[in-house]
């Protein structure tokens, strides 16, 4: 299994070019199922997600190449409506193929994704949708069978919570219902914005997207587009953390201040110099990083997503914070690996208090999830000595070129078979 080591200690300065959103790629590809047209999504980033979800459409019967950063979907007649188990363990945004299934075929089986590191993960919320827009469900064979006889019907969708999958699931199956569609106390990430623009280009009926609620009006018919997916505030951020905490200066391009706001500003309360133009935006350390407390939720508030990355900047505060994590309900599964690098930390139930401490000294870790192994890195580029990161497989999901564009920036960090 692939390794990661660093050195740490380097200063990081000079520019990086922040990738396509995978967040917003991944619900983007799935979309493609609607139409029986060709598809072009440009910017999207090489992850090992999108590999899967490439290798996902081509099951289906959508047929899909990548090259670089662009994926061509080509026209389509049959589609297949199961999602088999070894397609479905791999990615839990594999959940995305049943709305577009339910809506062009009236069925779908798919298997139970089952839980991964960072919560069980239910998908209640889904479903509960579909069957108000007329579906039926089965649990069988550990797989999920969802069906409609005859097209889905528009309904008013209540969800208990603003769930980001749940969101894009029902605006993929809605956009072909019969009737209109209106989902209260929707999902307001940018990355719904970008689905549903994507949906309206293809000839979707689509108002409210970014806000609580949404209207869809069903249409008889979609046809193909050409889009470029926006990019990856997730991404930025983990760098932004990164030119704090290794005291330096990064400018980083082709990303959306737009889509940050609330954790620049909680960058700069941190003691960030941050200087914003277009599309571009510099971070350069000051004097000191100042402890601040962060609770995660729902967009626009604070990204879960960049949860754990703010954790390994605050072990290097000047004083003691608290972060609190109210998304998901076991996010902290980096709180132990960041205690080996020296972290002073301490979790009580949903949240953990931190005392800050001068220096981290470098380890081996293993990454538990996806954005734990973003926190290790950046913990990592910082401590003294050597940090010898494994399981960096789950960092290849969601970080394209992670350890060249830190090279490029200073980093004394290799991959090692
Ligand atoms: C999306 O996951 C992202 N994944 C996650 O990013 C992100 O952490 C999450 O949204 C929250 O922002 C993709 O977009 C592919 P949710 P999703 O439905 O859609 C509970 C990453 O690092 N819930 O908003 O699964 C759920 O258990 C990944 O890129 C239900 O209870 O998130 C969780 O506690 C990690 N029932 C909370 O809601 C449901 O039916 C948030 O889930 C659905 C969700």
């Amino acid at each position: 299994m692939d390794k990661i080591v660093i050195y740490g200690g380097k200063k990081l300065n000079g520019e990086v070019k922040i990738s396509g959103a995978k967040n917003s790629a991944l619900p983007i590809l799935f979309a493609t199922l609607l139409t029986d047209d060709k598809c072009k999504i440009k910017n999207v980033p090489i992850l090992a997600d999108i590999r899967t979800t490439v290798d996902f459409l081509n099951f289906i019967g959508k047929k899909t190449v990548r090259k670089g950063n662009v994926v061509n979907c080509d026209e389509s007649s049959k589609l297949n409506h199961i999602a088999p188990y070894d397609l479905v363990r791999k990615m839990r945004a594999s959940v995305l193929v049943m709305g577009p299934l339910l809506a062009r075929l009236g069925k779908v089986d798919v298997s139970l994704p089952g839980g991964c590191s960072i919560g069980a993960r239910p998908i209640d919320i889904h479903l509960d949708a579909f069957k108000k827009m007329g579906a039926t469900i089965e649990l069988k064979e550990g797989y999920i069978k969802i069906f409609s006889k005859g097209r889905l019907s528009g309904a008013d969708i209540e969800f208990r919570f603003a769930s980001v999958g749940a969101t894009e699931n029902v605006l993929l199956a809605s956009v072909l219902a019969k009737g209109t569609t209106r989902i209260i106390n929707a999902a307001k990430e940018p990355e719904i914005q970008d689905l549903a623009d994507v949906l309206v280009k293809m000839g979707a009926k689509i108002s409210g997207a970014g806000t609580r609620i949404i209207t869809i009006e069903g249409v008889d018919k979609l046809h193909g587009f050409e889009h470029d997916v926006i990019p990856d505030r997730i991404e930025a951020a983990t760098y932004m953390i990164a030119a704090l905490m290794t005291k330096g200066e990064i400018k980083l391009t082709k990303v959306n201040p737009k889509h940050l706001e609330l954790v620049i500003e909680k960058l700069i309360e941190a003691g960030a110099d941050i200087k914003i133009k277009d599309d571009t935006l510099t971070v350069k350390w000051k004097k000191e990083i100042k402890p601040i407390n962060i609770k995660t939720e729902v967009y626009p508030g604070f990204p879960t997503d960049i949860q754990a990355q703010w954790m390994a900047l605050m072990a290097l505060a000047k004083g003691n914070s608290i972060i609190e994590e109210t998304v998901f309900e076991n996010r902290f599964l980096h709180v132990c690996e960041l205690q080996r690098l020296g972290a002073n930390l301490k979790i009580e139930g949903r949240q953990v208090s931190i005392h800050g401490v001068k220096e981290l000294s470098g380890a081996p870790v293993m990454v538990s999830d996806l954005r734990a192994g973003a926190a290790l890195v950046l913990a990592g580029l910082c401590a003294k000595g050597k940090t010898e990161i494994s399981r960096i497989y789950h960092l290849d999901r969601g970080y394209e070129a992670l350890e060249k564009k830190f090279r490029k920036l200073g980093a004394n960090i290799k991959r090692i078979k």
